[in-house]
């Protein structure tokens, strides 16, 4: 999928006195079925994650908290979002090298994922990801 498939998503938010409140619903918000959340928390400045591209997941990031970089390469462009609100998400789609940099302190990325955690799923040689995507 080309890398314009990946896109900023914006929540709906609802804004209240007593804190304001956003949701997200698969299918509806983002074009997927949730089945797995997780998040990376107490991430150490100058930390990188998540270098590694999917075959067949589609996957939510929302910062939750502080802020942070998701880099995403389809093997030809390069892409960097910089994401600091929790009403706002990227879209990922498969077969997208990604990774995540720029943690600020205390920051919190969370990740909905269209299936159960499956390391064959995963590719993790960036050379391996360019011959995929027929950029090597
Ligand atoms: P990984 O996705 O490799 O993170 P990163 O690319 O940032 O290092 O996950 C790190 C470890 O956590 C790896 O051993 C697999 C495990 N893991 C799970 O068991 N379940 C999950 O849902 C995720 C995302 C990771």
């Amino acid at each position: 999928m080309p890398l314009n498939d990946c896109r900023i998503i914006e929540l709906p938010k609802i804004a209240d006195a007593r804190g304001n409140l956003t949701f997200v619903e698969g299918g509806n918000h983002i074009p997927f079925d949730i089945k797995r959340v997780y998040y990376l928390y107490d991430v150490p400045g100058g930390a990188d994650r998540g270098e590694h591209g999917h075959k067949s997941l589609h996957q939510f990031v929302i910062c939750m908290s502080g802020s942070f970089d998701l880099v995403l390469d389809d093997g030809f462009d390069v892409k960097r979002f910089h994401l600091n609100r929790s009403y706002f998400g990227v879209y990922v789609c498969p077969m997208m090298w990604r990774y995540l940099d720029n943690f600020s302190s205390g920051s919190v990325c969370m990740v909905m994922a269209s299936a159960k955690y499956d390391e064959q799923d995963y590719i993790r040689d960036k050379k391996d990801f360019l011959k995929a995507v027929g950029a090597s």
